[in-house]
This record gives C-alpha cells, sequence and structure tokens, in this order.
C-alpha cells in the first residue's frame, strides 16, 4: 500500500488536545468502571418533536430531492431574519445579511480564508473554543491571544493590548455565553467593541453558540443589538445547543453584508446548500414554538445549581456559570489542570477537561459540562469529595 503524505496545510493543525483524555477515559468504561463523563460538549437532549415532525414532513417533498438552491432557501434566511427580529430586535436583509452555514464549525474555519490572508493576525481568547485554532491554521493566519481572567469577568481587556497589536489585526473572535469559562458580556462590552473595532478597522466575529442559554433571568445579549454592529462585524449563531440540533449541522450567519458575501462565495465552490428538508425544520426551530428554549435553559439552570451546591458543600469555592452549559471550576493546589483531571478520572471514575486544553490562561481550571442529571452531576462531586482533596464547610 502507498502511503500518501498529508499536505502541509493539513500537518499545520493544532494536535486534538482532548483526543487522548477520551479515549482514557474510554478504558476505564471498558474496565466496567461507572464513569460519569463530564468532558464533553454534545448535548444530552433530543431535538423538540415539533421540529423533527417538520423534517420528516419536509423529507417527504420531491422538489426537496433536488439539488438546493445556491445560498440556500429563502425561507430559512428570513426565518433567521425573524428570528433577530423577535428575540433581538434587530433588523437584517435576509438577503444581503444573512449566510446559511453547514454548523457553526463551519463558519469558523471559513471566515479566516474568507476575510484573511496568510501571516495576517486574529485576535483569539484564551481559553477559547479549539475550533478557532484551526480556522486560523486552515487560513496560514497568525493567533494573537487575549488573556480571558477571572478579575475581568472573563472578558479581554482592550486597554492592555496596545495600539501596536490593534492596528495589526484583521480579526476579533468573541464568544459570549462563553465556552468554556460560562461567562456572559454585557451590552455595555459590545458598545466597547463596536468601537474599537470601528477605530482600528477590525472585523468582529462574534460566537453566540449558547445565546439560548442564560441564567438567573438574564437573556444573553447579542453583539448585533449594540448601535453600528452591523458595520464591523458578524454573528454567528448555531441551532445546535439552543435546539438541540448539534447532529443537524446547521447555523447561520448575520451581520455585516461584505463578510456575508465573502462567505457565500467560498460556499459557492464548496458546496451547494444543505438539504432543504433540513433547511425546512431549521426554519421551524426559529419561528415556531420558543417554549422549548425556554425549558431548556431553566433544565441546565437547575442542574448549575445542583452542581455549584454540591461543589460547595465539599468545601470546593467555585463561581456559578452565569450561561452556557459549562462550569469552570479551579483546580486545587499544587496540581496542574491535567494531574488534578487524570487524578478525578482515575481514582473518582469523574471526566473533566483540564483548562490548558483551552489555551495557557486555561491552566488552573477544568471545564465541567452541565449535560447529564443533577443526581450524576451530585454524584460526581460527592466522589471528589471522598478524595479529601478540600475541607468540607
Ligand atoms: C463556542 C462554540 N462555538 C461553536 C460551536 C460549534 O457548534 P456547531 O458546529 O455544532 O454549530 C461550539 C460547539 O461546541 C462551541 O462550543
Amino acid at each position: 500500500m502507498k502511503q500518501f503524505k498529508q499536505s502541509q496545510l493539513l500537518s499545520g493543525l493544532p494536535d486534538q488536545f482532548f483526543a487522548a483524555l477520551t479515549k482514557k477515559a474510554a478504558q476505564y468504561v471498558s474496565a466496567g468502571h461507572d464513569v460519569i463523563n463530564l468532558g464533553q460538549g454534545n448535548p444530552d437532549q433530543p431535538t423538540p418533536e415539533h421540529i423533527v415532525a417538520s423534517l420528516k414532513e419536509a423529507a417527504e417533498r420531491p422538489d426537496f430531492h433536488k439539488y438546493p438552491p445556491f445560498q440556500g432557501q429563502n425561507f430559512l434566511k428570513e426565518a433567521a431574519a425573524g428570528f433577530y427580529k423577535r428575540e433581538y430586535d434587530v433588523d437584517l436583509d435576509p438577503q444581503t445579511e444573512i449566510a446559511i452555514l453547514f454548523g457553526g464549525k463551519a463558519g469558523l474555519v471559513e471566515l479566516p480564508m474568507c476575510l484573511m490572508n496568510p501571516g495576517e493576525y486574529m485576535l483569539v481568547p484564551d481559553p477559547g473554543y479549539p475550533d478557532y485554532w484551526s480556522g486560523a491554521a486552515l487560513a496560514g493566519v497568525q493567533m494573537d491571544y487575549m488573556p480571558l481572567v477571572e478579575e475581568n469577568r472573563f472578558l479581554p481587556d482592550y486597554g492592555d493590548i496596545g495600539k501596536a497589536r490593534l492596528e495589526r489585526a484583521k480579526m476579533l473572535l468573541l464568544n459570549y455565553p462563553n465556552n468554556p469559562t460560562g461567562a456572559q458580556a454585557t451590552r455595555a462590552f459590545f458598545d466597547e467593541t463596536v468601537a474599537l473595532a470601528y477605530e482600528h478597522n477590525i472585523c468582529v466575529v462574534h460566537d453566540f453558540a449558547y445565546g439560548g442559554i442564560g441564567f438567573d433571568g438574564q437573556k444573553p445579549p447579542s453583539f448585533l443589538q449594540s448601535q453600528g454592529a452591523k458595520e464591523v462585524g458578524v454573528e454567528l449563531y448555531t441551532l445546535s445547543k439552543t435546539y438541540n440540533m448539534a447532529g443537524w449541522r446547521v447555523a447561520f450567519l448575520a451581520g455585516n453584508p461584505s463578510v456575508i458575501s465573502a462567505v457565500n462565495l467560498l460556499q459557492d465552490h464548496m458546496y451547494v446548500s444543505l438539504f432543504s428538508a433540513i433547511q425546512q425544520a431549521a426554519a421551524t426551530a426559529l419561528s415556531g414554538p420558543q417554549d422549548c428554549v425556554r425549558e431548556l435553559s431553566n433544565r441546565y439552570e437547575k442542574r448549575r445549581n445542583a452542581l455549584v451546591d454540591a461543589c460547595r458543600s465539599i468545601g470546593w469555592d467555585v463561581t456559578a456559570p452565569a450561561g452556557s452549559f459549562f462550569a469552570w471550576l479551579p483546580v486545587p493546589k499544587p496540581y496542574t489542570s491535567v494531574q488534578f483531571s487524570d487524578l478525578l478520572l482515575e481514582k473518582a471514575h469523574v471526566v473533566t477537561a483540564p483548562g490548558i486544553g483551552f489555551g495557557a490562561h486555561g491552566e488552573g481550571y477544568v471545564r465541567v459540562g452541565l449535560l447529564t442529571e443533577e443526581a450524576r452531576l451530585q454524584e460526581a462531586i460527592r466522589r471528589i469529595g471522598r478524595l479529601g482533596l478540600f475541607s468540607a464547610l
């Protein structure tokens, strides 16, 4: 068998940091241990029934068995614009200000390729979602990290970046509610971001993957609600989390028309568009009843409360996340995040994601997903409590 060498482009891709952990966790499962996996980010609930029903009905339509139109169905773009008007009072032109994506991941990888040239700089959060790095590697662009630290509520401090770095930056990536820290942004922070982007000619990409999941009565703000946001950027909205549609691979990008047309151009060369029946079901999700979204957010909030209470009861001093379905828990001394995560797997059979896997400023934390029932979350923390690492209150 001939072995063909991978391209230089592929060899530049970042390592899959969490692959080793997933493998190790699988070994514990095959050895018969009751492993509680809190390390991943896969929604555990099914897609709401009315959305599945919409797909079934749409799958029967012969006109949907043909190629879909390039750049997607108008009805989905109109549903996306209607969703932004209803949820955020943001006006978007469905034709010029919405692009349909094969999931948020595709958009994140396409955007640097569409807007940047090799060697140019993109400001990215540290810690951050690792797909940002994949997009940078495939486009050959440099990443310039913005530390997210607890003292600044996990928001980047623009004052720290300095003029020279702002002048060379072409793109700025943000994500609130945040993966991995669970922090929320404020309208004031987004207003500041718009002013900064305007002054320095930077395209802002706000990844709003957890836009549907906010706690304590705080609906996460959209970047596009800030005055002038459309002039300087786009927001990426995936249906994966809000509607439990991670397997369906559907998302959209909303905002600045020049960015939308660049993404559409690349996609014209790479694909036609998504299966029209999926587009129909996605339109149903965005325009149909939204009780499912409130119920889902309440469910995660109850799980968050159960987890945080359990942590505090064993003496683990944690901050409650304000949104997303992740909690960002501090690692006790003297462990590193990898050592602590390994210890929890070996001794408590609990899988967590070591913070260092999300960037250098992720050290000192582990990420825990709220993607299992309250009783399992409590059981995980009880097991950790038995290790005697914290002094119970
Ligand atoms: C921060 C963030 N952005 C984007 C995504 C991508 O979601 P999808 O590709 O399912 O739309 C995820 C998924 O985990 C995420 O956590």
